[in-house]
């Protein structure tokens, strides 16, 4: 057996939450829950200087927490006996820590440049890497500079990438963010839903002649990927026959085999490998529609942003590790405090799809109920993740925040310059999104709501002060970009992504498969045999109520 999988085995028997630090934690918590973090800044001049660090261009502010040095302190001690520092090893040296599919996790190495060495068996997987990207490369010039033409001679204007999940979000979310770097006249577009508006709505925008498909698919086995791409088909074949496919589809995956049995010719497939995990992907050719838009040169810029963010993670001391913080500050609320959830609140338009990215990578990465070895935790482990852009989210859910009952820890991020100025209006959104950290933090006290009532009548002081109180004490984080760009997104999203991974080794659970997704389709597909008449299985009465319900109802 491998020095990981004894020592893995090992730590089955020492759960994280036996160990005297997890103890020492819940009475530091006890201890401190009723500090205010107001008094903390009173206390601390310094504050911000002491709990916030920047990264070529990105500074995480983390002093709107609930924490001491004690907590840092605790919390540090607590990675150390989850034995941290040995798991960032062994995912560097291509050990097999998804252990359940029994694969390595190497997204890392998508990000190394040409000449790196990243090892996996013997062989140097960034050759490989670079040999992808380069082809990448080539196809998305071919495409940009109208080489690249279709059936009719005509260049490519459309592009629809079709796939879902991770083979959909991070492309999709990066796309938006990066916009103002896109190819005007060269449209991306993304279909993921199986429901058939979503693939209708996009082809009402395109004409086949002009349209490219790129069938994005790991596994290419997933039904509403290839249900979308054969519809797409269909459209293209009914306008230009058969021989057109070959000049409109090109795909991404892992499964050669499938591809071809599409019809998609090998020559036009881009690869990448089972030690990519579909979250983590956006990285490889998943990237393929981003390079479309924005070219290989910015796209490299995305991936030496990520370079640099692994870089900082693997070599930086823990208690000056952005991901290590972040993540050790996510168990602090969330084990320690019981916060169920997680907020994600870009300032920014671009990114107002980072929180749906980061909801399928953290859930579908730590949204687990046993540990790595198949043992049950009893503590909780992933938070719900969510989130919508700034200002926006200030006139919907903002009222929860600063007057509800629930603790719900923030992450704020916010481009200190913007591609749009227009105006006043970038300084108007940075106030919006620097006042309401204020404000989550400081809340406002009885003495100051006093002052502003001061005029009213007794009784209606007594009714509209406790209204007007904000008790303040929620956490936040501050991520400020200096501009989003290519580089710097890739070191948001790099960041994002090993801080899910530091939570997951703590947690003691296997961030990097996703059983709990295999259920439903399974019964989806049963159900659909059932409509078919091919099947028949036994229901609950609701669900069989409904399948009736359904039928009767159901005009083709
Ligand atoms: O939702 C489950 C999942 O397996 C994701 O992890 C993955 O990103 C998505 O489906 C799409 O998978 P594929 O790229 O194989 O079509």
């Amino acid at each position: 057996m491998s020095s990981f999988l004894e020592q893995m085995a090992q730590q089955r028997h020492a759960a994280i939450n036996s160990t005297p630090v997890w103890a020492r934690l819940h009475q530091h918590q006890r201890a401190t829950r009723h500090v205010h973090m107001r008094e903390l800044f009173e206390q601390d001049s310094q504050r911000f200087h002491r709990y916030s660090l920047e990264l070529d261009g990105l500074l995480l502010d983390y002093s709107k927490n609930r924490i001491t040095d004690r907590t840092l302190e605790l919390l540090l001690e607590l990675a150390d006996a989850a034995n941290l520092g040995q798991w960032l090893q062994w995912m560097r040296d291509g050990e097999r820590i998804n252990v359940s599919e029994q694969r390595a996790v190497l997204h890392t190495a998508l990000r190394q440049p040409a000449g790196s060495r990243v090892l996996l068996d013997g062989v140097n997987v960034v050759d490989q890497v670079q040999d992808v990207l380069a082809a990448c490369s080539r196809f998305a010039e071919a495409v940009r500079g109208g080489d690249w033409r279709g059936h009719d001679g005509q260049p490519v204007r459309d592009v629809v990438n079709i796939g879902i999940g991770g083979s959909d979000l991070g492309p999709l979310m990066v796309h938006e963010a990066l916009r103002p770097y896109c190819q005007p006249g060269l449209n991306v577009h993304f279909v993921s839903n199986v429901d058939g508006q979503h693939l209708a709505q996009t082809l009402e925008q395109c004409q086949p002649a002009t349209t490219l498909f790129i069938v994005a698919s790991k596994s290419f086995t997933t039904p509403e990927t290839l249900l979308n791409a054969h519809a797409a088909r269909r459209w293209l074949v009914a306008a230009a026959g058969d021989a057109a496919v070959a000049r409109h589809f090109v795909a991404i995956s892992s499964n050669r085999p499938a591809v071809q049995a599409f019809g998609i010719d090998a020559a036009n497939m881009f690869g990448f490998w089972g030690w990519v995990g579909g979250r983590y992907s956006v990285w490889s050719a998943i990237g393929l529609p981003v390079m479309l838009a924005i070219g290989p040169e910015q796209f490299r810029q995305f991936l030496a942003g990520g370079a640099a963010m692994d870089e900082h993670f693997f070599r930086a001391p823990f208690a000056r590790n952005m991901p290590v913080l972040l993540a050790l500050l996510g168990i602090w609320y969330n084990t320690f405090y019981g916060a169920h959830t997680h907020a994600i609140m870009p300032y920014d338009h671009g990114l107002r799809r980072l929180p749906a990215h980061l909801q399928q990578l953290d859930m579908e990465s730590n949204g687990k109920r046993v540990g790595r070895c198949g043992e049950r935790l009893d503590f909780d482990t992933g938070p719900v993740i969510w989130g919508e852009e700034g200002v926006n989210s200030q006139h919907a859910f903002f009222q929860l925040l600063h007057q509800g009952t629930r603790l719900v820890p923030c992450d704020f991020i916010l481009p200190l310059n913007s591609h749009y100025p227009q105006g006043d209006q970038h300084r108007v959104l940075v106030a919006n999104c620097l006042a309401q950290t204020e404000a989550l933090m400081r809340g406002k006290s009885e003495a100051e709501v006093l002052r502003e009532l001061a005029h009213l009548p007794g009784d209606e002081l007594d009714m509209l002060l406790p209204q007007k109180l904000f008790p303040g004490n929620q956490p936040s984080n501050t991520l400020a970009l200096d501009r989003l760009t290519p580089y710097t997104l890739g070191m948001l999203l790099a960041l994002y992504e090993h801080k899910v991974f530091v939570q997951g080794v703590i947690w003691g659970v296997n961030s990097f498969d996703q059983w709990g997704v295999e259920y439903g389709k399974q019964l989806a597909a049963q159900l659909l045999a059932e409509m078919d008449g091919k099947a028949s299985a036994a229901h609950d009465a609701s669900t069989s109520g409904l399948m009736r319900h359904f039928q009767e109802r159901f005009h083709g």
